[in-house]
């Protein structure tokens, strides 16, 4: 059988940054709290003419400048920022990316678990079709109330991927573990624009899912946690994927590294003694007998930091920040744990395949990550309080500077088109 994966890979984010810094100094919080407690730096806001469709759009389009459109016959987009109650936001990047009309569309939703649905129900097309590839897009705007605990845990960003039989990334294996159970820990009601989060639920409903995929990916015949390299996990703020790293090392039997990058004098993230610039060379030449395994965790952790919450996107950015910092992948075998909440979650592996290194987009992100335009407290607040209705005819004011922008409201319906 011919393998099925992702082929490439690429990440966009919002215009604007907000720096958790000048957050922790307007809310008198110590800014350790933020930094080492949650292990979040900074996150993504967007423009008043950004949302999940002008970022989905925007990581899109360089797959496609680089793989063209041949074979693309399905499009899928998971988000849980979704713009309409009917319409696929899919549809309106199918149009912005000027696709072939010949493309299956639709959305995926199940909180931060939709991107790898999206992402399984691409290699069963494929499967079933291998001459076909299919586009994913896992976009998401993470927003919470301003002054709730989860208001430093909020960010903005997309992650496009490209599936198809023969990848030149990761090939994704079959077997998974899986996990659903119904649980209250987080959701957002149709009329409002900030989730609703019970933060310490959400952090015990997690690491339940966890053990739970993790012993089903036992059952179903997946490889113990010693046959896997590198793990990625869902990171609503990095300090999570630390949780993670430790219950799971708890729960199969093995004692993995859980350090998270250290932070430099300069508010750098660095891992080991390197900065993120030549991060990490984990496992390659063996560790220390007695030394816990270093499986990735803060490498991994590199871009989410900077990016916030993600939502669908995010367990795919830690795996582009490992393909952009990690120069010792091939053949290796990286786990990902992706979780939703309400809840459902998967716990599966894929085979980095050689040539990876070279399709490294580390400069690309470090540029669009550091050309953000920061927001002060109080303009961040300012932004995050208008609520755009669709009553009446609005033009957004023009203010991204990435390829697509979301114009306004016309006759209702939302408008996007090239910057
Ligand atoms: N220096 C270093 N660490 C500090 C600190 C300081 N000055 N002050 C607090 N901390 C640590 C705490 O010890 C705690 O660490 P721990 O988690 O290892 O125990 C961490 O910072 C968080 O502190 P806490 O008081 O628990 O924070 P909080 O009440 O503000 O809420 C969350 C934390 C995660 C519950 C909250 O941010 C949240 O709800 N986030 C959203 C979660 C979410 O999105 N879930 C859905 C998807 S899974």
């Amino acid at each position: 059988m011919r393998p099925i994966g992702i082929d490439d890979i690429e990440l966009a984010t919002a215009h604007h940054v907000v720096d958790l810094s000048t957050l922790a100094e307007a809310t008198g919080t110590d800014p350790n709290k933020f930094r080492l407690g949650l292990g979040q730096d900074q996150f993504s806001f967007p423009a008043p003419d950004e949302d999940a469709v002008t970022m989905g759009a925007a990581a899109a389009a360089p797959i496609i400048e680089r793989c063209g459109t041949e074979g693309i016959r399905t499009l899928l987009f998971a988000t849980e920022s979704g713009i309409d109650q009917s319409k696929a936001a899919g549809i309106s990047v199918h149009k912005l990316l000027g696709l072939p009309s010949q493309v299956r569309v639709t959305e995926f939703k199940e909180a931060c678990f939709a991107g790898t649905a999206a992402l399984q129900a691409a290699i069963g097309i494929v499967s079933r079709n291998p001459g076909e590839r299919v586009l994913v897009i896992a976009s998401d705007v993470a927003r919470y109330e301003l002054d709730s605990p989860g208001e430093p845990t909020q960010g903005a960003g997309a992650v496009a991927m490209l599936v198809s039989a023969d990848p030149r990334l990761i090939e994704i294996e079959q077997v998974s573990g899986l996990f659903a159970a119904d649980v209250d820990d987080f959701w957002r009601p149709n009329d409002s624009t900030t989730a609703i989060v019970d933060g310490g639920l959400s952090v015990t409903a997690y690491l339940d899912a966890l053990s739970g995929a993790w012993d089903d990916l036992q059952e179903q015949g997946g490889p113990a946690l010693a046959e896997i390299d590198r793990i990625l996990y869902h990171q609503p703020f990095t300090k999570m994927a630390k949780k993670a790293q430790l219950h799971l090392g708890q729960h199969a039997g093995e004692e993995l590294s859980c350090d998270l990058p250290e932070i430099g004098a300069d508010g750098v993230a660095r891992v080991g003694s390197q900065d993120a610039a030549s991060a990490d060379r984990q496992g390659a030449a063996g560790e220390a007998p007695g030394t816990p395994r270093d499986t990735g965790l803060a490498t991994s952790t590199l871009y989410n930091r900077r990016l916030g919450n993600t939502y669908t996107a995010s367990v795919f950015a830690a795996l582009a920040a490992l393909l952009d910092h990690d120069d010792d992948l091939e053949g290796r075998r990286i786990g990902f744990f992706s979780y939703g909440s309400g809840s459902a979650s998967e716990f599966f592996t894929g085979r980095v395949l050689p040539g990876y290194a070279s399709r490294s987009r580390r400069d690309d992100v470090a540029e669009a990550l550091d050309a953000r335009v920061p927001l002060s407290v109080e303009a961040y607040r300012a932004l995050h309080s208008t609520v755009l209705g669709s009553a009446d005819d609005v033009e957004t004011p023009r203010v991204t500077s990435a390829p697509f922008r979301f114009a306004g409201v016309k006759g209702r319906a939302r408008v996007y088109e090239r910057s």
